[in-house]
């Protein structure tokens, strides 16, 4: 075996071999099973992406028919979830509160079968059905009232923005929203897809899986950011305030929302996620927090564009969440009911081509030490 060189955060160190997504970070490409994000974001929606995502290719009517069907069957969850979700502390993250949940339904489903197609299936159809429910449910009963729930007449956006709001969405705005689930979907080798295989290579049971991924999404180096661009611009607070802010913060400080391990230009999702706050504005009604955001873009890119700093996808997604009424702290558990398509992609991947993952280090502590009786210490 050849030694290699120690990467932190092992950067371009290929951690498997896979054919769900691809980005070229220096051109801005991002592509699901080679198709453009572009072209994904215009004609299809967030089911058939998933769909191609999980098992490859895109869907026939029929399968996709079949496939929504069984998500739109499987979305309600048992009510000893709910009690349990209703024992959760107000004040909690609800990014703590899916991970709990999306633990719990282990429990139910617990049968680890991962050699039967149909069992896979199963658990791709729960998770996807049941976690947009679990986040509504936990906002609903955070406020103290009952969870709504799922309506079968609702696709898959619309019934997540109805059970949120209590109310049926307006319809570019639930088309808007199936928009960012597919631009959210999948994305290589992240943090959270990593943490997903790492869990999946065990030969755990997928619920496992997901609440591994859902923790590590949480942070705010990762998906956790979408909801601190949201209080960074609110900090800022005006247009005028942008290059003062930028100018008095401390050295090596880190600018929500951007910056990219693998981008160097705008990521692609970016750029399609600011037309559509835009068009939500058009209809809804401007927001002066998206002033604040392209100044500070401008800004940034003056100040770091030479490094290959630019908005992220967390940059925007806030801004178009904000117009759809969802609070701030569920934008994360927004983007994980989203990223559970890949995860899924990933973990099928992984399970087909299973070892377990048991990487090595470098020690650098002492060896022979002497053991120190505790009076001595
Ligand atoms: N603001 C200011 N400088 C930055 C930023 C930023 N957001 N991101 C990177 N840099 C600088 C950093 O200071 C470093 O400079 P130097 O070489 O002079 O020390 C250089 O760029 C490389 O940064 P890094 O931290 O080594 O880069 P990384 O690849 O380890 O981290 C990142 C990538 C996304 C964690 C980082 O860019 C960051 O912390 N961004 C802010 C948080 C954020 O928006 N996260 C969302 C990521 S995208 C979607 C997702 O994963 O959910």
């Amino acid at each position: 075996m050849t030694v290699c060189e120690y990467k932190p955060g092992l950067e371009g160190i290929p951690a498997a071999q896979s054919s769900i997504s691809y980005v070229d970070g220096k051109q801005g490409i991002l592509e699901y099973r080679g198709i453009r994000i572009e072209d994904l974001a215009e004609k299809s929606t967030f089911l058939e992406t998933s769909y191609l995502l999980i098992w490859g290719e895109l869907p026939t009517k029929a399968e996709l028919e079949a496939f929504e069907s069984e998500i739109r069957y499987h979305r309600r969850i048992k009510y000893r979830i709910r009690d349990m979700m209703k024992c959760f502390p107000e004040t909690g993250h609800p990014m703590d509160a899916l991970q709990a949940s999306a633990a719990a339904l282990g429990l139910f489903y617990s049968r680890r079968a991962l050699d039967n197609p149909a069992y896979i299936r199963q658990a791709v159809v729960r998770l996807l059905a049941k976690i947009p429910t679990m986040v509504a449910a936990f906002q609903l009963m955070r406020k103290g009232n009952d969870p709504v729930r799922p309506r079968d007449d609702l696709d898959y956006a619309g019934n997540f923005l109805y059970m949120l709001n209590e109310r049926e969405p307006d319809p570019l705005a639930a088309r808007i929203f199936d928009v960012c689930l597919t631009l959210h979907a999948e994305h290589t080798m992240n943090a959270s897809t990593f943490s997903a295989r790492v869990t999946a290579s065990t030969l755990t049971d997928p619920y496992a899986v997901v609440a591994s991924a859902v923790g590590t999404l949480a942070g705010p180096l990762h998906g956790g950011a979408n909801e601190e661009v949201i209080t960074m611009l609110e900090e800022i607070g005006s247009v005028e305030n942008v290059r003062p802010w930028l100018d008095n913060l401390p050295p090596k400080s880190k600018i929500m929302g951007f910056g990219h391990r693998v981008y160097k230009v705008k990521d692609p999702r970016a750029t399609i996620l600011q037309s559509l706050a835009e068009q939500l504005f058009e209809k809804f009604g401007h927001d002066k927090y998206y002033d604040i955001a392209v100044e500070l873009e401008k800004a940034v890119e003056e100040k770091l564009g030479p490094k290959g700093i630019y908005p992220n996808v967390d940059f925007y997604s806030g801004l178009v969440y904000r117009k759809m009424a969802i609070p701030t702290d569920l934008f994360t558990p927004v983007f994980a009911i989203a990223r559970v398509a890949g995860w899924l992609a990933h973990w099928k991947e992984q399970l087909g081509e299973n070892r377990i993952f048991r990487p090595t280090q470098m020690y650098t502590g002492d060896r022979g030490a002497a053991y120190i009786p505790i009076d001595q210490r």
